[in-house]
């Protein structure tokens, strides 16, 4: 199915990079408008425990907006509208922001910036390894995000080194599933969603084998 309609030719040509931006700015805007709030002593949403929302909303984002990313490649699959892959990576860039705000406010608020004790809970609890593992793949992606890099590295490798989305998406939604005491519907979702983005890639990668095979059989 493919939309060529000229409003929608309009909007992926002016108004999808800027709006995108602006949708992914609105989280980090809430929180810290929030905490402004709070440091001003007034009303604010972050309940009596503003230390743990911080830490579940910052996750939160990091894991819905790396969900995000990954739908994108099924969406333009399925409409064939190409220029949605251009926004693919300022989400995917997005997602590693608010994961990386995730852990400075965790090594800030509980661990008073002692990268000690945050590497102690690393090896202790097996969430945080999961969070940790998750997040050092993270990293190599968003090193190798910019132009010059993608031109430096080639095509091939980019794309290789890119694939690291896959095992870290899972290894964030095991320290999602990890954290929670006893039974939460939340991490099941994001796992749920992850399994349906990863099975259209599998499919995806091993159908063509299966139908170049029955058409010589
Ligand atoms: C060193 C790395 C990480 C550390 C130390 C860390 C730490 C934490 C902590 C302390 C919590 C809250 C626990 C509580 O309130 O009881 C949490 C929750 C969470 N984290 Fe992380 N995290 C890390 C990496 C990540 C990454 C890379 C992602 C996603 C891309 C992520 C996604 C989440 C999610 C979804 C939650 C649950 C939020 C909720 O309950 O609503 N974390 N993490």
């Amino acid at each position: 199915m493919a939309i060529h309609s000229r409003t929608l030719r309009i909007f992926g040509k002016h108004w999808m990079k800027p709006l995108t931006l602006i949708a992914l700015l609105l989280p980090g805007a809430w929180i810290f408008g929030n905490w402004a709030l709070m440091l001003a002593y007034l009303p604010h949403e972050m309940g009596f425990n503003p230390v743990e929302y911080t830490h579940r909303f910052l996750g939160d984002t990091a894991i819905r907006v790396l969900l995000v990313t990954l739908l994108v490649t099924p969406v333009r699959d399925i409409t064939g509208w190409a220029p949605i892959i251009l926004i693919r990576r300022r989400i995917g860039m997005a997602a590693f922001f608010y994961a990386a705000l995730h852990i400075l406010a965790y090594l800030w608020l509980d661990k008073m910036w002692s990268l000690a004790a945050l590497w102690e809970d690393v090896l202790l609890r097996q969430y945080i390894t999961f969070g940790m593992a998750s997040f050092a793949l993270l990293i190599p992606l968003a090193l190798t995000s910019t132009n010059t890099a993608i031109r430096k590295l080639g095509r091939q490798t980019w794309q290789r080194i890119h694939y690291l989305i896959y095992p870290l998406a899972i290894l964030a939604v095991l320290h999602h599933y990890f954290m929670v005491k006893g039974f939460q519907i939340e991490p099941l979702v994001h796992g749920g969603i992850l399994a349906v983005l990863l099975l259209w890639r599998v499919v995806k990668w091993v159908g063509p084998v299966f139908t170049k095979k029955s058409a010589t059989a």
